[in-house]
């Protein structure tokens, strides 16, 4: 899609629609056609409330279909109004098949900094936008969306133009993160999220380690190959590495790369286990933060750590009862081969912490617990430093990727106690099951690293049509806050 910004009278510009955002209690602008909106307004029930919307009769400004969008109270005008409305909108024109439209939601009005609430609005246009359709054969039946998009404002300054380049380079990473997860299992296999990762690497000079089975074996990753071994597929372990001159700290980005999860012989019911190809979102993820860092260049250096590999029954699979080393050192009874994620997690953060990273952030669609606590729209947070978690969180607030921190109660480690190891993957109660998977993780973290977790399973796929985001198609959760994240790294 063509995006721009530019400062010009909406009505002049050319396009197919404009789309005219008005404010709670509106006095529309001063334009021959206002008694008409005033009219229509009353009559479509709309007070301007924050992505209420209608249709003008007929075209108006040289043959242009109106739009009129509410946007919320003036006073309150933000990021987060902006990302519920304008997704709205752009909803509303798909299906009224337009193909090009001139956008005037006043972004000078937000209470969020310029460049910020410019990038939002590019986000929501482009992600709202697309749809993934690339299985559908018969192309003519499909409406691929507006081709054309522009931004009006009343002053082209530098902050816009910056805000215009940031929000085309985060969708790009997210649309690129989505395509990921929505592709099934027998194209992204763990040898396709290497290749994806050296052409990330070339693309931006980023350092690359793509290591195989035996490689993995000499540094004695049994966990994570344990889990690998089911599967006919080749197990992958990906590292890139990310190094600016200005960069006073170092952060490893870890993301679950699980490219099928069958549950092993531990296996899941046969219902919704396709959406199973999603679990690589974390890894998902983490790639496209690359990819976007590649093009924004934050002051810090980035490790990021993904353990692919797919989890299959088989002959030739690992079993319940089997016990094994991992790369730590430390001991593991697997009592379900379901619990598959930590298993490869947990040699993936003895690895980064071999890189002399100060912090850990780790992505991952990890428990079905989770995603009953907090439900599809909401990631769960856990960690052993509240400043991280907590910026993380207000991060998340900008980001649109909402996140929720649980406790990590120490108390509940007698869950995942073992008989006869030093842990268990699987715990011995049904409650509680994203914390004691939190908890097992933190066994491998050592103390001087901090250490976030955040478990995505809820939103990283959706079910439904949201917002930006399609149904059965993967929503690129994370790719924001962790870009966001490491471009705050500056000021440190
Ligand atoms: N990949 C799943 C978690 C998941 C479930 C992600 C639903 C997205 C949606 C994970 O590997 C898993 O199966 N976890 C088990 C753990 C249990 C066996 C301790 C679970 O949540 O049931
Ligand atoms: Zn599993
Ligand atoms: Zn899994």
């Amino acid at each position: 899609m063509k995006l721009s910004i530019e400062k010009k009278d909406y009505s002049k510009v050319k396009s197919e629609a404009v789309v005219l955002g008005v404010f709670e209690k509106f006095s529309f602008p001063k334009e021959p056609f206002c008694k008409t909106i005033e009219e229509e307004a009353k009559k479509a029930r709309f007070d301007g409330n924050v992505g209420e919307s209608f249709f003008l009769k007929g075209t108006h400004f040289d043959g242009k279909v109106v739009l009129v969008l509410g946007l919320g109270k003036e006073d309150e005008y933000s990021i987060e109004k902006i990302r519920v409305a304008l997704s709205n909108a752009v909803r509303k024109l798909k299906e009224r098949f337009i193909e090009s439209a001139v956008f005037a939601i006043h972004p000078e009005k937000s209470k969020d900094d310029f460049k910020e609430t410019i990038s939002t609005i590019a986000e929501v246009i482009v992600l709202t936008n697309r749809k993934f359709d690339r299985y559908i054969t018969d192309r003519k039946k499909l409406f691929f969306g507006l081709n054309e998009a522009i931004i009006v404002i009343k002053e082209l300054n530098k902050k816009a133009e910056e805000g215009i380049k940031k929000g085309k380079t985060l969708s790009e990473a997210v649309v690129f993160a989505r395509d990921l997860i929505t592709l099934p299992s027998n194209e992204v296999t763990p040898t396709y999220l290497a290749q994806e990762a050296m052409s990330i690497a070339k693309a931006y000079n980023f350092k690359a380690k793509i290591l195989n089975e035996k490689e993995c074996k000499k540094l004695g990753m049994n966990a994570f190959l344990t889990v690998a071994q089911g599967s006919k597929n080749q197990p992958k372990f990906i590292h890139l590495t990310y190094q600016n001159e200005n960069a006073k700290k170092s952060i490893g980005i870890i993301g679950k790369g699980l490219t099928f999860d069958s549950g092993g012989i531990s296996l899941k019911p046969a219902q919704g286990m396709g959406a199973m190809k999603s679990d690589m979102s974390g890894a998902a993820a983490v790639l496209a933060t690359m990819k976007a860092i590649g093009e924004l260049k934050p002051e810090v250096n980035v490790e990021m750590i993904i353990a692919a590999c797919e989890n299959m029954p088989s002959g030739k699979a690992y079993r319940p009862g089997d016990i094994i080393y991992t790369m730590s050192g430390k001991s593991i009874e697997v009592q379900n081969t379901d619990a598959e994620g930590r298993l490869t997690l947990a040699d993936a953060i003895t690895y980064t912490q071999k890189q002399k990273v100060d912090e850990i952030i780790d992505l991952a669609t990890l428990t079905g617990a989770c995603m009953i606590a907090l439900g599809p729209d909401i990631a769960g947070i856990m960690g052993n430093d509240q400043n991280l978690i907590n910026s993380l969180i207000s991060i998340s607030k900008k980001t649109g990727d909402s996140l929720w921190q649980l406790p990590l109660e120490e108390g509940y480690f007698r869950f995942i106690k073992s008989p006869i190891a030093d842990i268990c993957n699987n715990s011995s109660v049904r409650w509680g099951g994203a914390i004691t998977a939190g908890l097992f993780l933190k066994f491998f973290v050592e103390k001087k690293i901090k250490w976030a977790h955040i478990d995505i399973a809820g939103p990283a796929y959706r079910d439904d049509d949201l917002n930006e985001n399609h149904k059965a198609e993967g929503a690129g959760f994370g790719v924001r806050l962790l870009v966001n994240y490491l471009l705050g790294q500056k000021k440190v």
